[in-house]
Protein backbone atom coordinates (compact mmCIF):
# COMPACT_ATOMS: atom_id res chain seq x y z
CA UNK A 1 0.00 0.00 0.00
CA UNK A 2 1.41 3.75 -0.63
CA UNK A 3 1.71 6.36 1.44
CA UNK A 4 -1.30 9.03 1.34
CA UNK A 5 0.69 11.51 2.25
CA UNK A 6 2.68 13.08 -0.16
CA UNK A 7 5.39 15.97 0.28
CA UNK A 8 8.59 17.53 -1.57
CA UNK A 9 6.88 17.41 -4.84
CA UNK A 10 3.51 18.89 -6.52
CA UNK A 11 0.74 16.83 -4.42
CA UNK A 12 -1.30 14.54 -6.95
CA UNK A 13 -5.28 14.92 -6.87
CA UNK A 14 -5.59 12.47 -3.95
CA UNK A 15 -3.10 14.42 -1.77
CA UNK A 16 -4.76 17.81 -2.79
CA UNK A 17 -6.59 19.56 0.18
CA UNK A 18 -9.18 22.91 0.53
CA UNK A 19 -7.86 25.74 -1.88
CA UNK A 20 -11.62 25.22 -3.59
CA UNK A 21 -12.02 28.84 -3.82
CA UNK A 22 -8.22 29.84 -4.96
CA UNK A 23 -8.64 27.01 -7.35
CA UNK A 24 -12.13 28.21 -8.67
CA UNK A 25 -11.10 32.18 -8.72
CA UNK A 26 -7.12 31.29 -10.63
CA UNK A 27 -9.25 29.27 -13.28
CA UNK A 28 -11.63 31.90 -14.08
CA UNK A 29 -9.23 34.69 -14.45
CA UNK A 30 -6.37 32.45 -16.38
CA UNK A 31 -9.31 31.51 -18.91
CA UNK A 32 -10.39 35.06 -18.97
CA UNK A 33 -6.51 35.82 -20.01
CA UNK A 34 -6.33 38.10 -16.53
CA UNK A 35 -2.76 38.00 -15.58
CA UNK A 36 -2.19 37.08 -12.51
CA UNK A 37 0.60 37.27 -9.65
CA UNK A 38 0.46 34.14 -7.08
CA UNK A 39 2.49 35.20 -3.95
CA UNK A 40 3.71 33.35 -0.66
CA UNK A 41 6.38 32.07 1.15
CA UNK A 42 7.81 28.64 -0.39
CA UNK A 43 6.30 25.39 0.72
CA UNK A 44 2.87 27.03 0.99
CA UNK A 45 1.71 25.18 -2.81
CA UNK A 46 1.87 27.34 -5.37
CA UNK A 47 3.05 24.82 -7.56
CA UNK A 48 0.43 22.30 -6.64
CA UNK A 49 -2.25 25.11 -7.20
CA UNK A 50 -1.02 25.93 -10.43
CA UNK A 51 -1.14 22.31 -11.79
CA UNK A 52 -4.49 21.55 -10.40
CA UNK A 53 -5.65 25.27 -12.08
CA UNK A 54 -3.74 24.01 -15.54
CA UNK A 55 -5.02 21.08 -15.45
CA UNK A 56 -8.68 22.60 -15.07
CA UNK A 57 -8.05 24.67 -18.29
CA UNK A 58 -6.74 22.04 -19.75
CA UNK A 59 -9.28 20.39 -19.70
CA UNK A 60 -12.05 23.34 -20.26
CA UNK A 61 -9.66 23.17 -23.87
CA UNK A 62 -6.96 25.57 -23.76
CA UNK A 63 -3.36 25.53 -24.39
CA UNK A 64 -0.66 25.31 -21.27
CA UNK A 65 2.90 25.70 -20.58
CA UNK A 66 4.56 25.66 -17.96
CA UNK A 67 8.17 26.90 -16.53
CA UNK A 68 10.14 27.05 -13.33
CA UNK A 69 12.14 30.52 -13.76
CA UNK A 70 14.24 29.69 -11.37
CA UNK A 71 15.62 26.57 -12.65
CA UNK A 72 17.55 28.22 -15.59
CA UNK A 73 21.39 29.25 -15.21
CA UNK A 74 21.26 32.22 -17.68
CA UNK A 75 18.65 34.81 -19.62
CA UNK A 76 19.44 32.71 -22.57
CA UNK A 77 18.76 29.46 -21.21
CA UNK A 78 15.20 30.67 -19.50
CA UNK A 79 14.44 31.62 -23.05
CA UNK A 80 15.46 28.70 -25.10
CA UNK A 81 13.48 26.74 -22.33
CA UNK A 82 10.63 28.89 -22.77
CA UNK A 83 10.68 28.65 -26.73
CA UNK A 84 10.71 24.82 -26.27
CA UNK A 85 7.98 24.79 -24.34
CA UNK A 86 6.25 26.55 -26.23
CA UNK A 87 6.95 24.04 -29.60
CA UNK A 88 6.05 20.86 -26.96
CA UNK A 89 2.53 22.03 -27.52
CA UNK A 90 2.63 20.50 -30.64
CA UNK A 91 3.30 16.77 -29.72
CA UNK A 92 4.33 15.66 -33.21
CA UNK A 93 7.60 16.92 -33.29
CA UNK A 94 7.99 17.55 -37.24
CA UNK A 95 5.20 20.21 -36.97
CA UNK A 96 6.58 21.28 -33.85
CA UNK A 97 9.76 22.58 -35.62
CA UNK A 98 7.87 23.44 -38.53
CA UNK A 99 5.67 26.17 -36.32
CA UNK A 100 8.76 27.08 -34.48
CA UNK A 101 10.87 27.77 -37.33
CA UNK A 102 8.25 29.79 -39.29
CA UNK A 103 7.74 32.04 -36.03
CA UNK A 104 11.13 32.74 -35.19
CA UNK A 105 12.09 33.03 -38.77
CA UNK A 106 14.42 35.91 -37.96
CA UNK A 107 16.24 34.17 -35.04
CA UNK A 108 16.65 31.36 -36.96
CA UNK A 109 16.36 28.85 -33.80
CA UNK A 110 18.11 25.31 -34.00
CA UNK A 111 15.45 22.91 -33.33
CA UNK A 112 16.28 19.40 -32.58
CA UNK A 113 14.81 16.04 -31.60
CA UNK A 114 16.72 14.22 -28.96
CA UNK A 115 15.64 10.56 -27.79
CA UNK A 116 15.46 10.21 -23.94
CA UNK A 117 15.70 6.89 -22.20
CA UNK A 118 12.19 7.01 -21.46
CA UNK A 119 11.85 7.10 -24.98
CA UNK A 120 9.26 9.52 -25.82
CA UNK A 121 12.14 12.31 -26.66
CA UNK A 122 11.92 15.80 -26.22
CA UNK A 123 12.98 18.82 -28.51
CA UNK A 124 15.31 21.16 -27.76
CA UNK A 125 15.77 25.00 -29.08
CA UNK A 126 19.23 26.64 -29.56
CA UNK A 127 19.64 30.36 -30.65
CA UNK A 128 23.51 29.82 -32.34
CA UNK A 129 23.23 33.45 -33.93
CA UNK A 130 22.80 35.22 -30.68
CA UNK A 131 26.04 36.83 -28.90
CA UNK A 132 25.41 40.57 -27.92
CA UNK A 133 23.40 41.10 -25.33
CA UNK A 134 20.95 43.04 -27.51
CA UNK A 135 20.72 39.96 -29.62
CA UNK A 136 19.27 38.45 -26.28
CA UNK A 137 16.92 41.36 -26.00
CA UNK A 138 15.44 40.79 -30.07
CA UNK A 139 15.00 37.15 -29.26
CA UNK A 140 13.36 37.47 -25.67
CA UNK A 141 10.55 40.00 -27.88
CA UNK A 142 10.30 37.22 -30.29
CA UNK A 143 9.68 34.35 -27.48
CA UNK A 144 7.50 36.94 -25.59
CA UNK A 145 5.26 37.34 -28.32
CA UNK A 146 4.71 33.46 -29.40
CA UNK A 147 2.24 32.65 -27.00
CA UNK A 148 -0.23 35.29 -28.48
CA UNK A 149 0.85 33.99 -32.33
CA UNK A 150 0.07 30.20 -30.46
CA UNK A 151 -3.24 31.27 -29.67
CA UNK A 152 -3.77 33.19 -32.94
CA UNK A 153 -2.84 29.74 -34.67
CA UNK A 154 -4.41 26.95 -32.92
CA UNK A 155 -7.31 29.43 -32.05
CA UNK A 156 -7.24 28.21 -28.51
CA UNK A 157 -6.61 30.23 -25.05
CA UNK A 158 -3.25 29.89 -23.96
CA UNK A 159 -1.94 29.96 -20.06
CA UNK A 160 1.10 30.40 -19.16
CA UNK A 161 2.64 29.64 -15.89
CA UNK A 162 5.76 31.28 -14.82
CA UNK A 163 6.95 29.78 -11.15
CA UNK A 164 9.66 31.21 -9.16
CA UNK A 165 9.13 34.12 -11.06
CA UNK A 166 10.96 36.47 -8.73
CA UNK A 167 14.25 34.78 -10.09
CA UNK A 168 13.74 36.89 -13.41
CA UNK A 169 15.19 40.00 -11.64
CA UNK A 170 18.69 37.89 -11.95
CA UNK A 171 18.42 37.67 -15.58
CA UNK A 172 19.12 41.56 -16.04
CA UNK A 173 18.31 45.03 -14.66
CA UNK A 174 14.64 45.33 -15.45
CA UNK A 175 14.41 44.94 -19.09
CA UNK A 176 12.81 41.66 -19.06
CA UNK A 177 10.55 42.71 -16.95
CA UNK A 178 9.57 45.74 -19.24
CA UNK A 179 9.61 43.15 -22.48
CA UNK A 180 7.20 40.63 -21.19
CA UNK A 181 4.88 43.09 -19.26
CA UNK A 182 4.26 44.68 -22.74
CA UNK A 183 4.22 41.12 -24.71
CA UNK A 184 1.48 39.98 -22.09
CA UNK A 185 -0.66 42.77 -22.40
CA UNK A 186 -1.17 42.44 -26.15
CA UNK A 187 -2.43 39.09 -25.84
CA UNK A 188 -5.62 38.81 -24.85
CA UNK A 189 -6.11 35.43 -25.61
CA UNK A 190 -3.32 34.49 -23.18
CA UNK A 191 -3.66 34.11 -19.14
CA UNK A 192 -0.64 34.21 -17.49
CA UNK A 193 -0.02 33.38 -13.83
CA UNK A 194 3.29 34.66 -12.11
CA UNK A 195 4.03 32.74 -9.53
CA UNK A 196 6.96 33.84 -6.49
CA UNK A 197 7.93 32.10 -3.60
CA UNK A 198 9.72 35.80 -2.17
CA UNK A 199 7.04 38.06 -1.00
CA UNK A 200 9.05 41.38 -0.41
CA UNK A 201 10.82 40.69 -3.71
CA UNK A 202 7.28 40.25 -5.24
CA UNK A 203 5.52 42.74 -3.76
CA UNK A 204 8.53 45.16 -5.12
CA UNK A 205 7.91 43.82 -8.42
CA UNK A 206 4.37 44.73 -8.63
CA UNK A 207 5.20 48.01 -6.72
CA UNK A 208 4.59 51.00 -8.48
CA UNK A 209 7.09 52.17 -11.12
CA UNK A 210 7.93 48.95 -11.98
CA UNK A 211 6.75 47.39 -14.92
CA UNK A 212 4.10 44.64 -13.42
CA UNK A 213 2.41 47.46 -11.57
CA UNK A 214 -1.42 46.80 -11.86
CA UNK A 215 -0.79 44.27 -14.60
CA UNK A 216 -3.36 41.92 -12.93
CA UNK A 217 -4.78 40.52 -9.90
CA UNK A 218 -2.86 39.58 -7.17
CA UNK A 219 -3.52 36.21 -4.67
CA UNK A 220 -1.93 35.86 -2.02
CA UNK A 221 -2.19 32.72 -1.26
CA UNK A 222 -2.52 31.66 2.24
CA UNK A 223 -2.22 28.54 4.78
CA UNK A 224 -5.14 26.24 4.55
CA UNK A 225 -7.68 26.41 7.33
CA UNK A 226 -6.45 24.08 10.36
CA UNK A 227 -9.87 22.12 10.75
CA UNK A 228 -10.20 21.19 7.16
CA UNK A 229 -6.17 19.75 7.00
CA UNK A 230 -6.67 17.85 10.32
CA UNK A 231 -9.69 16.55 8.84
CA UNK A 232 -7.86 15.71 5.70
CA UNK A 233 -5.33 13.61 7.73
CA UNK A 234 -7.31 11.25 10.03
CA UNK A 235 -9.87 10.44 7.02
CA UNK A 236 -6.30 9.23 4.53
CA UNK A 237 -5.00 7.24 8.10
CA UNK A 238 -8.20 5.77 8.32
CA UNK A 239 -9.14 4.73 4.70
CA UNK A 240 -5.54 2.85 4.50
CA UNK A 241 -6.52 1.01 7.70
CA UNK A 242 -4.78 2.85 10.38
CA UNK A 243 -7.11 3.98 13.10
CA UNK A 244 -6.42 7.80 14.42
CA UNK A 245 -6.39 8.59 17.68
CA UNK A 246 -9.03 11.70 18.89
CA UNK A 247 -7.07 14.85 17.82
CA UNK A 248 -4.28 13.28 16.33
CA UNK A 249 -4.58 15.26 12.68
CA UNK A 250 -4.63 18.48 14.83
CA UNK A 251 -1.16 17.73 16.56
CA UNK A 252 0.35 17.02 13.69
CA UNK A 253 -1.02 21.07 11.65
CA UNK A 254 0.14 22.20 15.29
CA UNK A 255 3.26 20.80 15.49
CA UNK A 256 4.19 21.75 11.85
CA UNK A 257 3.21 24.82 12.35
CA UNK A 258 0.18 24.69 9.80
CA UNK A 259 2.90 24.95 6.89
CA UNK A 260 1.39 22.49 4.13
CA UNK A 261 5.05 20.64 3.22
CA UNK A 262 5.55 20.42 7.04
CA UNK A 263 2.07 18.77 7.26
CA UNK A 264 2.29 16.50 4.91
CA UNK A 265 5.97 15.59 6.04
CA UNK A 266 5.00 14.63 9.22
CA UNK A 267 1.92 12.54 8.32
CA UNK A 268 3.95 10.95 5.72
CA UNK A 269 7.03 9.69 7.96
CA UNK A 270 4.17 9.18 10.76
CA UNK A 271 2.63 7.03 8.95
CA UNK A 272 5.93 5.05 7.86
CA UNK A 273 6.64 4.28 10.67
CA UNK A 274 2.92 2.74 12.33
CA UNK A 275 2.69 0.88 8.78
CA UNK A 276 6.00 -0.78 9.05
CA UNK A 277 5.67 -1.70 12.15
CA UNK A 278 2.45 -3.00 11.37
CA UNK A 279 0.01 -1.09 13.80
CA UNK A 280 -3.18 -0.78 13.11
CA UNK A 281 -4.04 2.49 15.42
CA UNK A 282 -1.48 5.65 15.52
CA UNK A 283 -1.76 8.18 18.37
CA UNK A 284 0.40 11.08 19.74
CA UNK A 285 3.20 8.85 20.95
CA UNK A 286 3.74 7.46 17.65
CA UNK A 287 3.57 11.31 16.29
CA UNK A 288 6.45 11.66 18.72
CA UNK A 289 8.34 8.98 18.32
CA UNK A 290 8.55 10.08 14.39
CA UNK A 291 9.26 13.69 15.36
CA UNK A 292 12.11 12.00 17.41
CA UNK A 293 13.60 9.96 14.36
CA UNK A 294 13.26 12.91 12.36
CA UNK A 295 15.32 15.42 14.48
CA UNK A 296 17.87 13.11 15.02
CA UNK A 297 18.04 12.13 11.16
CA UNK A 298 18.21 15.90 10.66
CA UNK A 299 20.87 16.61 13.33
CA UNK A 300 24.20 16.73 11.69
CA UNK A 301 22.78 19.24 9.41
CA UNK A 302 20.36 21.28 12.45
CA UNK A 303 24.08 21.31 13.91
CA UNK A 304 25.57 23.14 10.76
CA UNK A 305 23.09 25.67 10.31
CA UNK A 306 23.48 27.08 14.06
CA UNK A 307 27.76 27.11 13.85
CA UNK A 308 26.44 29.25 10.88
CA UNK A 309 24.84 31.33 13.19
CA UNK A 310 26.45 34.63 15.37
CA UNK A 311 25.75 34.19 18.59
CA UNK A 312 22.94 37.59 18.49
CA UNK A 313 21.07 35.88 15.97
CA UNK A 314 20.83 32.50 17.55
CA UNK A 315 20.09 34.19 20.94
CA UNK A 316 17.60 35.63 18.72
CA UNK A 317 16.28 32.89 17.11
CA UNK A 318 16.08 31.07 20.43
CA UNK A 319 13.42 33.74 21.86
CA UNK A 320 11.52 33.30 19.31
CA UNK A 321 11.38 29.55 19.71
CA UNK A 322 10.23 29.86 23.31
CA UNK A 323 8.01 33.01 23.01
CA UNK A 324 5.97 31.27 19.78
CA UNK A 325 7.49 34.38 17.94
CA UNK A 326 5.61 37.19 20.05
CA UNK A 327 6.87 40.69 21.66
CA UNK A 328 10.41 40.33 20.82
CA UNK A 329 11.08 43.86 21.41
CA UNK A 330 9.59 44.02 24.42
CA UNK A 331 11.72 45.25 27.46
CA UNK A 332 10.42 41.91 29.38
CA UNK A 333 11.69 39.50 26.54
CA UNK A 334 15.03 41.03 26.48
CA UNK A 335 15.82 40.92 29.56
CA UNK A 336 14.25 37.21 30.30
CA UNK A 337 16.39 35.98 27.12
CA UNK A 338 19.59 38.52 27.33
CA UNK A 339 19.00 40.09 24.36
CA UNK A 340 20.50 43.31 23.25
CA UNK A 341 18.64 46.44 22.30
CA UNK A 342 16.40 46.87 19.58
CA UNK A 343 18.04 47.93 17.15
CA UNK A 344 20.87 44.79 17.41
CA UNK A 345 17.40 42.56 17.48
CA UNK A 346 15.85 44.00 14.33
CA UNK A 347 19.10 42.93 12.65
CA UNK A 348 19.77 40.03 13.78
CA UNK A 349 15.72 39.17 12.93
CA UNK A 350 16.19 40.93 9.33
CA UNK A 351 19.25 38.10 8.46
CA UNK A 352 17.51 35.23 9.64
CA UNK A 353 14.34 36.06 7.35
CA UNK A 354 17.38 36.48 4.82
CA UNK A 355 18.60 32.85 5.49
CA UNK A 356 15.24 31.77 5.25
CA UNK A 357 14.73 30.12 8.61
CA UNK A 358 12.36 32.66 9.78
CA UNK A 359 9.50 34.29 8.45
CA UNK A 360 6.92 37.06 9.30
CA UNK A 361 3.39 36.03 9.40
CA UNK A 362 1.53 39.82 10.58
CA UNK A 363 3.49 40.82 14.16
CA UNK A 364 4.39 36.96 14.71
CA UNK A 365 8.17 35.63 13.68
CA UNK A 366 7.78 32.15 12.90
CA UNK A 367 10.72 29.51 12.26
CA UNK A 368 10.27 28.33 8.74
CA UNK A 369 11.24 24.78 9.09
CA UNK A 370 9.07 23.14 12.24
CA UNK A 371 11.50 20.21 12.88
CA UNK A 372 14.46 23.25 13.27
CA UNK A 373 12.22 24.69 15.85
CA UNK A 374 11.71 21.89 17.65
CA UNK A 375 15.35 21.20 17.62
CA UNK A 376 15.86 24.70 18.63
CA UNK A 377 14.00 24.13 21.57
CA UNK A 378 15.62 20.81 22.52
CA UNK A 379 18.64 20.88 21.91
CA UNK A 380 20.17 24.69 22.33
CA UNK A 381 20.57 26.82 25.37
N1 LIG B 1 -3.43 21.94 -1.37
C1 LIG B 1 -2.57 21.13 -0.73
N2 LIG B 1 -3.00 20.04 -0.08
C2 LIG B 1 -2.15 19.23 0.56
N3 LIG B 1 -0.83 19.42 0.64
C3 LIG B 1 -0.32 20.48 0.01
C4 LIG B 1 -1.16 21.39 -0.70
N4 LIG B 1 -0.38 22.35 -1.21
C5 LIG B 1 0.89 22.04 -0.84
N5 LIG B 1 0.94 20.93 -0.10
C6 LIG B 1 2.16 20.32 0.50
O1 LIG B 1 3.20 21.27 0.47
C7 LIG B 1 4.28 20.81 -0.36
C8 LIG B 1 4.85 21.98 -1.13
O2 LIG B 1 3.89 22.41 -2.07
P1 LIG B 1 4.29 23.25 -3.37
O3 LIG B 1 3.10 23.30 -4.22
O4 LIG B 1 5.55 22.70 -3.94
O5 LIG B 1 4.58 24.67 -2.68
P2 LIG B 1 5.27 25.98 -3.29
O6 LIG B 1 5.21 25.89 -4.76
O7 LIG B 1 4.48 27.12 -2.72
O8 LIG B 1 6.67 25.99 -2.75
C9 LIG B 1 3.69 19.72 -1.22
O9 LIG B 1 4.67 18.78 -1.59
C10 LIG B 1 2.67 19.12 -0.28
O10 LIG B 1 3.29 18.24 0.62
MG1 LIG C 1 6.80 25.81 -6.06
Amino acid sequence: MTNPFVYGEIVPDEAFVDRDEELDRLVADLTAGQKVFLISPRRYGKSSLIRQALGAVSRYGALTIELTVSSYSSYLAFLEGYARALAAVETRWQRARGWLTEAMSATRPEVRYEPTPAGTGQISVAFPLVRTARDVNRVANDIFALPGRLAADRKRTVVVALDEFQAIVGFDGGGVEQALRAAAQRQRQVGYVFAGSEPSLMERMIGPRRPFYKAGPVMRLDKIPPGVFAEFIEARFTKTGIRPEPGLGAAIVDLAGNLPYDVQRLAHETWDDVRSGGGRRVGLDDLHATLARLLAEQDTLFEAVWQRLTLAQRAVLRAVVLQQGRELLSADVRARHRLGGPSSIQASLAALIKQDLLLKEGPQYVVVDSLLREWIARKTY
